[in-house]
């Protein structure tokens, strides 16, 4: 399918997925509401909205959040147009995609980092992860190119900022203020127009996709993007929680150390699979398992790492002698 993923997928894999493309199609999103769903209350009182701003070529004139309706567009003005202009697109087999604006507010100042966990690039890689998400910009976002400085500059009062040209994040941190943002959203690649395309044996053939679509993605993509937010706010609360010490308790410090456990036990996996690879590369390559100077290399570098760390030398030692030893085993 032209504008899907089953082209790239079928590269990287080999095979094609019959149901719907599998891990290339939004049903993958279900696990998603499914985590925010379980981890929701560690974000409250923050309070995030999900809304289209844009479908196709119809924009919202006035947004106004008590107009409830099946495509959740937050305009009474401009819904009939938008109702009849997507039944013109539905008759002609196409479809459309659109903008959607992200509102989080009762957001406290300090979530976030300046470097690694910047709040702005999390929640970009979490929304932009979202099938069919082609686009993010925060406060002004593109339109910053065209401001000058003095524009563009949230001045700062003794009650605040008195702009928001920024978004509600400075420096991959937020600042209190709302956190606003907005994704783009593809037309939907699935559609009953003719299409040119190639099959799997690479012979030129002509698509003709038969079935339901959905004309415009977005209204199922607004609980998945609320989903993303809540999980990546969840991260940055729980994240801020324990570095500023703050009301922390028993339950806290142990959850803390559950999730470095788990990431020490997939990291085990990962050098285990990297072994297996070592190993068959030594095979083919008829070298010997036993390699003397690269343990004596590795155990060095590791004091050396301990030292700095202020890990105890002999306890670094021992845990390694054993993944070596495990790592002798699958070879
Ligand atoms: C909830 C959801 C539903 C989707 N439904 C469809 C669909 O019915 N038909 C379709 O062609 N693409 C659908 N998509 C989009 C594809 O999954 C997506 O475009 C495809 O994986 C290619 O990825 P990319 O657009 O991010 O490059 C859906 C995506 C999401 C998130």
């Amino acid at each position: 399918r032209p504008g899907h993923g089953d082209y790239s997928f079928f590269k990287k894999f080999k095979i094609y997925d019959y149901r719907g493309g599998g891990r290339i199609s939004g049903r993958e999103t279900i696990s998603r509401v499914a985590a925010s769903a379980v981890v929701s209350e560690l974000i409250k009182p923050i309070e995030i909205k999900v809304y289209p701003v844009q479908i196709g070529e119809i924009c919202v004139s006035e947004i106004d959040h008590n107009f409830s309706n099946e495509l959740s567009w937050p305009d009474k003005i401009t819904f009939p147009h938008l109702i009849a202009y997507l039944d013109a697109i539905k008759t002609e087999g196409n479809s459309v995609g659109g903008i959607v604006e992200c509102s989080i507010v009762k957001i406290p100042a300090g979530l976030g980092d300046p470097v690694f966990e910047k709040l702005d690039a999390n929640l970009a890689k979490a929304v932009i992860s979202i099938g069919s998400v082609k686009g993010i910009e925060f406060g002004d976002g593109f339109k910053a190119a065209a401001a000058k400085g003095s524009e563009n500059n949230d001045q700062i009062s003794n009650s605040g900022f008195i702009t928001n040209h920024s978004g509600g994040i400075l420096g991959g941190i937020s600042t209190g203020q709302e956190i606003k943002f907005r994704f783009v959203v593809k037309p939907t690649p699935s559609i009953k127009l003719k299409q040119s395309t190639i099959n799997s044996k690479n012979e030129k053939v002509e698509l003709k996709l038969e079935g339901r679509f959905d004309t415009c993605i977005i209204p199922r993509i607004l609980p998945i993007a609320k989903a993303m937010v809540t999980l990546v706010l969840a991260d940055a609360v729980s994240y801020q929680k324990l570095v500023s010490g703050d009301e922390l308790n028993l339950y806290d410090y142990r959850e803390a150390l559950d999730k470095i456990d788990e990431d020490i036990l997939i990291a085990l996996k990962r050098r285990l699979k990297i072994s297996e690879l070592i190993g068959a590369f030594k095979k083919s390559n008829q070298l010997p398992v036993n390699d003397l100077n690269r343990e004596q290399e590795l155990l060095e570098n590791l004091n050396k790492k301990a030292d700095q760390l202020g890990l105890k030398r002999s306890s670094v030692q021992q845990i390694w002698k054993l993944l070596i030893s495990d790592s002798k085993e699958i070879q």
